[in-house]
């Protein structure tokens, strides 16, 4: 019952609301399609973790999509033994590093009142759910060894299932509970995505990585802008 909620009801439930709210909230209100920059309201903080917390899961996101979309090719090469184990340790450091940026975001918002002002209910909830899910992530990666490689075997099969439309949750249904809770984390990051400021990530991560942040300035008496 646990296992047909988390891997069948969860991610389908997701991709309905990805697929019918984000359209829907893109052409109603297309101003909110942003991620509310504050960074007009304390910078330093920021730049530690959004920088941290980008670099570091981008590139996990896409060593999870890896496996997904080329498990062959993943598969010849975490075959060789000493391949896995770099990547594996490249993908530890990179775990942690959005560990921490994720904290230091959460952080930030806790220790500033302004910000406190403008961070909404859906705002703590996001900022708490990518820290757990980071968090289940990294001990899965230490205390399951080696899951880029059983990943391959059981969870690529089983989201390849999902995408076909005849779930086979066979593939993952003996995993132990954290792993699920990972699994069920993700879909429902998935499912709050259309809902919350983590939308931006629809359009372009790369473009949002490279461009300079929004620079707000102040208007002085003379209209002369200052930072
Ligand atoms: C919102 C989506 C997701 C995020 C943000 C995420 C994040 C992470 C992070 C940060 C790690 C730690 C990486 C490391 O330290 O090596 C990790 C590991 C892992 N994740 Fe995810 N994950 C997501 C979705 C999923 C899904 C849907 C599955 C499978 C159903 C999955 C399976 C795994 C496995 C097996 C590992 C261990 C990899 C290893 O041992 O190297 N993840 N994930």
């Amino acid at each position: 019952m646990l296992d047909t909620f988390i891997f069948v009801f969860l991610p389908y439930t997701a991709l309905a609301l990805l697929i019918g709210v984000t359209p829907y909230r893109y052409l109603t209100n297309r101003l909110t399609w942003t991620t509310y920059s504050t960074q007009f309201l304390e910078r330093d903080t920021l730049y530690w973790g959004i920088t941290s917390w980008h670099h570091g899961i981008i590139l996990i996101l896409l060593a999870h999509l890896a496996g997904i979309v080329w498990p062959q090719g993943m598969q010849r090469l975490l075959g060789n033994q000493q391949t896995l184990v770099v990547l594996e340790s490249i993908g530890l450091g990179l775990g942690l590093l959005a560990l921490f940026g994720c904290l230091v975001l959460l952080l930030r918002r806790v220790n500033s009142g302004m910000l406190g002002r403008v961070t909404f209910a859906a705002d703590w909830v996001l900022l708490y759910l990518l820290i757990f899910q980071a968090a289940s992530g990294i001990y899965v990666a230490i205390f399951m060894r080696w899951g880029s490689v059983w990943y391959l075997h059981t969870a690529v099969p089983y989201l390849h299932s999902l995408l076909l439309f005849r779930p086979q949750i066979e593939y993952v249904a003996d995993f132990p509970l954290v792993f699920k809770l990972h699994a069920a984390l993700a879909f429902l990051i998935v499912a709050l995505l259309p809902f919350t400021k983590l939308v931006h990530l629809l359009f372009l991560p790369c473009r949002f990585l490279a461009d300079p942040p929004i620079l707000y300035r102040w208007l002085g008496k003379g209209g002369v802008g200052r930072d």
